[in-house]
């Protein structure tokens, strides 16, 4: 497995791969990688012959508020963690000036709308970081496909109408959220919570799952829906517990057959926030 720092060295390295009639596949981390990670990186091995996993802490997706100094940063453990998995070939570790060639940064690619409801709430000017760098990360490896987790469903989506809008060549793959064995979904941040959190955090699960259920139960009225998964969180300092579209991701008032919604949700535990989602075709 080689590693990459600089945009002309990927782009040359992907280029040698295409002549040789090799397809890449782009795996964007944020590194402390965990068993999440390398689901996707997996899946990345499937869809084409070659797989770049990118690490980069981006700092234009935390707001002033948020963890980017204390986001854990360790490129060697995560290195040996791909060389174990021995699935990718190339690991792209960019230094903040080849992402961002000029700072402050003023080039933005931003979906309106869509950052609106669920994390883009209260996570200003998140969303806008998230699109951006990936923009640059497609931009600058030009891979066949792009592997992205479904435990950031809107994440997921909004890039997907990026790529959409603005003609990338990439094809973008969502892979299910790989979880513990209670159901809390992995996350680099679950190693900040306490005991006792831990314990509670099985909450969120249990709150999508009952939204699902409730949703292939026949249960059309979404303030009833959004009610149960509140019920499943009580106690706990959510953000949001909500049924939105997978198109725009806007609220719905009423559930119709063959729509496809998220239910999400999102709590703080100490100085952690963790989210998790289910993705629901309506019966
Ligand atoms: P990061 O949080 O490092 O996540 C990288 C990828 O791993 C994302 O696509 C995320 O959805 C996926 N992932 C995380 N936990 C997962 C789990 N339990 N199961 C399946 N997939 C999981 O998301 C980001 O980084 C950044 O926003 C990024 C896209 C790299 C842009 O900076």
């Amino acid at each position: 497995m080689i590693q990459i720092e600089t945009k002309a060295d990927i782009q040359g390295r992907v280029r040698e791969w295409k002549r040789a009639g090799a397809t890449t596949a782009l795996v964007p981390t944020m590194g402390a990688l965990h068993e999440g990670h390398l689901a996707l990186v997996e899946c990345a091995a499937q869809e084409a012959d070659q797989v770049v996993v990118s690490i980069f802490v981006n700092p234009t997706q935390f707001g002033p508020n948020e963890d980017f100094d204390a986001y854990p940063r360790n490129v060697s453990s995560d290195v040996d963690m791909l060389k174990a998995q021995g699935l990718a070939s190339c690991v792209f570790a960019p230094g903040p000036s080849e992402v961002y060639p000029a700072w402050p940064n003023r080039t933005w690619v931003d979906v309106e709308g869509m950052d609106r409801t669920l994390c883009g709430a209260s996570r200003q000017g998140h969303f806008r970081g998230v699109v951006t760098v990936v923009a640059r990360l497609l931009a600058m490896v030009q891979p066949d496909v792009a592997v992205f987790g479904m435990k950031d469903a809107q994440q997921f989506f909004i890039l997907r109408r990026m790529t959409e809008d603005m003609g990338f060549a990439t094809r973008l793959v969502g892979v299910p959220t790989v979880r513990e064995q209670d159901g809390l979904a992995l996350s680099s941040r679950n190693r900040y919570l306490s005991e006792e959190d831990r314990y509670r955090a099985r909450a969120l699960y249990a709150a999508v799952q009952s939204a699902r259920a409730c949703i292939l139960g026949g249960e059309r009225r979404v303030d009833a829906i959004e009610r149960v998964m509140r019920q499943e969180l009580e106690g706990t300092r959510m953000d949001y517990a909500s049924i939105v579209d997978t198109s725009l991701l806007m609220p719905v008032n009423e559930l119709t057959s063959g729509m496809e919604v998220l239910a999400a949700v999102a709590v703080h535990f100490g100085s952690a926030r963790l989210i998790d989602n289910a993705l629901v075709t309506v019966p």
